[in-house]
């Protein structure tokens, strides 16, 4: 589209006419700028300290917590002891966007993850709405996954000293309580880790990670000691919609396997690490969750899961006759949930870095601590947001919203991964997705049947959520971008 509206200035004279404003909102960034301004911030830039082992670790901390501890009681009631294959159809849906995660973090290795993949690929139009929602599968979903955690410390500190928090003290107004506490205290203490750089923070979810993966296989060994054959049968009592319905939910329970792709300009070796990283969690995740799913299920009829917040813990204490086991399983579920906070708020500071810096969002979110090497003040900020939204606000349908706003960016980077092999085909790939195009489009396809499973409640919330991500772009990044002429600015 060109702009017919300013006047000529001379005769005989061309004129360079300003971009029309479809032009303007699909101005690319060239994937050598995105890499060359990689690390650098207001002031400062970001370390790269980071190994395959940490940016794996970093993955399945994002990734494993909520969703299996507290999302697997509300899923089973709607599949019954198929969940274990709305694991598998979930799992489906990760893997082929996690091919494509892989295949373009090591291309284009930069903080912004889908973000990033779409200013280089779709313009600034589409990474703005895929930075959007990247805000509600890291912000918003980290603000839902401190609320599960304060559900764990409350059975924990009923099974260790025997009290529960009031629920005053345990919920937000309109869900029954006052104020949040437990959840707006993970998220502060997740800040001061991310305060203290990527390294640390880095070190402390290595531990939490081994505790959840040991959780889960003494959930595993214990629960095992309980399985009925009869439990298993009739398999898929509400059928494959039942199937699809959970599956949809559960997805929530893979958000978080792309988070080290915001790792990329912390990363000693980003190119080679990245793509690994994201395979290599995904697979271990898994693994995990079928086969805790299949235990479950197996141990417990499926018609008495009844949403139950802490159903992990619940099983283990029917399985052995012992709080006790229920209570160190509460215990590790803490320490779980407290590193996918910590990850998943790392994420969401790595995105807003990395859209600051193209301009689109405030100049403050990449300003970097010279000791640190931290983004201080947007860690914040974020954290501040994450944690008076998790404190204060009944978060309801939004973090159901998580889920779509996540399914949406991860279709966007099956689209990126084929449209950079078309314009850039001898680009340098560390990692290729097998088969393409087919596997992203089957990896899109997969996010679309996941979204046309969630309620048309969610659907309303995430538009919404949208019209209010567009009024932003027009009325701050559209003018602010840093692709945007001066005459516009
Ligand atoms: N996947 C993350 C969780 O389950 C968000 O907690």
């Amino acid at each position: 589209m060109i702009d017919q509206g300013a006047p000529p200035q001379g005769r005989g004279q061309t004129v360079p006419q300003a971009p029309g404003l479809g032009a303007r909102l699909m101005r690319r960034k060239p994937v050598e700028v995105l890499v060359a301004e990689g690390g650098q911030g207001e002031g400062g830039t970001l370390r790269r300290s980071l190994g395959l082992w940490q940016l794996t670790m970093i993955s399945i901390g994002a990734t494993l917590g909520t969703g299996i501890f507290v999302v697997l009681g509300e899923a089973v009631p709607k599949a019954g002891p198929a969940v274990t294959l709305s694991f598998v159809i979930a799992g489906l849906t990760a893997l082929f966007s996690a091919l494509s995660y892989a295949e373009l973090a090591g291309t284009i290795p930069v903080a912004g993850s889908s973000y990033s993949y779409a200013y280089a690929t779709m313009g600034e139009l589409i990474a703005w709405v895929c930075g959007w929602c990247l805000v509600l599968e890291y912000g918003v979903s980290v603000a839902a996954v401190a609320v599960g955690w304060g559900e764990y410390l409350n059975e924990l500190l009923d099974g260790t000293i025997g009290v529960t928090l009031p629920a005053a003290l345990s919920a937000p107004p309109g869900d029954g309580g006052v104020f949040n506490l437990p959840a707006l205290i993970v998220v502060l203490l997740a800040m001061a880790f991310l305060l203290g750089g990527a390294r640390e923070s880095a070190r402390a979810n290595t531990v939490m990670v081994a505790v959840k993966i040991a959780a889960l296989v003494l959930f595993c060994a214990i629960g095992v000691q309980g399985l009925r054959s009869g439990n298993y049968e009739h398999f898929m009592p509400l059928g494959m919609s039942g199937v699809s319905a959970a599956g949809a939910t559960l997805f929530f329970s893979y958000i978080g396997f792309d988070a080290a792709s915001t790792a990329g300009e912390e990363a000693k070796d980003a190119q080679r690490d990245l793509p690994r990283a994201i395979m290599l969690s995904l697979v271990i995740v898994t693994a995990l969750y079928v086969l805790v799913a299949a235990v479950a299920v197996g141990a417990k009829p499926w018609r008495q899961f009844n949403d139950s917040e802490a159903a992990l813990a619940q099983i283990m204490r029917d399985v052995t006759g012992q709080g006790f086991w229920a209570t160190l399983l509460a215990a590790c579920a803490v320490i779980a949930i407290a590193s996918v906070v910590l990850t998943v708020l790392y994420g969401q500071t790595r995105i807003l870095f990395a859209m600051s810096r193209d301009g689109l969002v405030p100049k403050v979110f990449s300003r970097v601590h010279p000791k640190t090497g931290a983004p201080r003040a947007n860690t914040v900020i974020v954290s501040l947001f994450c944690g008076v939204l998790a404190a204060a606000v009944p978060l309801g349908q939004l973090a159901d919203a998580t889920s779509i706003g996540t399914l949406f960016a991860f279709a966007l980077v099956n689209v990126a991964v084929v449209v950079l092999r078309r314009t850039r085909p001898q680009m340098n790939r560390t990692f290729r997705v097998p088969l393409s195009p087919l596997l992203p489009a089957l990896g899109f396809a997969f996010c679309v049947w996941m979204m046309g499973s969630l309620s048309t409640v969610t659907w309303v919330v995430f538009g919404v959520w949208m019209a209010v991500g567009l009024v932003v772009y027009f009325l701050y990044g559209h003018r602010r971008s840093r692709l945007a002429p001066p005459s516009e600015k």
